[in-house]
């Protein structure tokens, strides 16, 4: 279950059950954490490395979209539920902290332990990510922004980061990662082999469509574009 703690203007959740958890988050309270170089910036995001113990984690720090933000909790529990059922290649989102104002939340705060590993970059490691995407797609959740660099290659398989996680339904949520992840690849893919069995309903028309929607407007043959 998730835990609820305020710690200064910040409302934390975090697994209850995660013993991880709850050290880090005390470490984390008694400012015995070193902040690191930084990953990513954005306009609106932040991704540091952090190192706690001698460990190193992933802070993200989001400018919040109002209501929206309230996804990021789906994060904690659909990451919980998928290591429950044994499907290990996800990033273990540990804590999750918010900064409210009214009703809204004014900024996200997310750290995961760091993965050691690589961006896929060979055919090798683009069918690690498509395995682990199939993987994920079979228990009934897509990644939701499957691009190669949203996943960390290592011996472990391809690990996904940056995703909420969120449930796949009526087949729009899994045509949607595997369209995206073509498009963002820049060398074809072998998509038949790993989704060739996928149904190619009106979710697959769906998804291939709002993923392309640009070409789409473009004249490009967009369905020839995937598979
Ligand atoms: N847990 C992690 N372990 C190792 N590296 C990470 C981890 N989380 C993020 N990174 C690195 O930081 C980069 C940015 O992180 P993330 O994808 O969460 O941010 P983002 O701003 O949403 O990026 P983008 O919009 O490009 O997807 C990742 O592509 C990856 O290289
Ligand atoms: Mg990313």
């Amino acid at each position: 279950m998730n835990k609820r703690e305020k710690v200064g203007e910040k409302t934390i959740y975090y697994n209850s059950l995660s013993i991880e958890a709850r050290d880090i988050l005390e470490k984390i309270k008694n400012n015995e954490y070193v902040m690191g170089k930084t990953l990513q910036k954005k306009d609106n995001r932040e991704v540091r490395l952090l190192t706690i113990d001698g460990k190193k984690y992933v802070l993200k720090r989001e400018r919040g979209r109002g209501l929206i933000d309230l996804i990021f909790r789906t994060t904690l529990n659909n990451v919980r539920k998928l290591k429950e059922k044994k499907f290990n290649n996800i990033y273990d989102v540990e804590i999750i902290a918010e900064k409210r104002r009214g009703m809204g939340v004014e900024e996200t705060l997310i750290l995961a332990p760091y993965i050691e590993g690589r961006e896929p970059r060979e055919g090798r490691d683009y069918n690690k990510v498509m395995e682990s995407l199939r993987e994920l797609h079979s228990m009934g959740y897509f990644h939701g922004d499957s691009k190669p660099k949203n996943f960390i290659c290592n011996h472990e398989g391809a690990i996904l980061i940056d995703t909420k996680l969120k449930r796949s339904k009526f087949g729009v949520g899994k045509w949607k990662d595997v369209a995206r992840l073509q498009k963002r690849t820049p060398e074809k893919l072998d998509l038949t082999r790993y989704f060739g069995d996928y149904r190619k309903n009106i979710a697959y028309y769906l998804a291939v469509a709002w993923v392309y929607k640009k070409e789409l407007f473009r004249g490009v043959r967009i369905y020839q574009e995937v598979f």
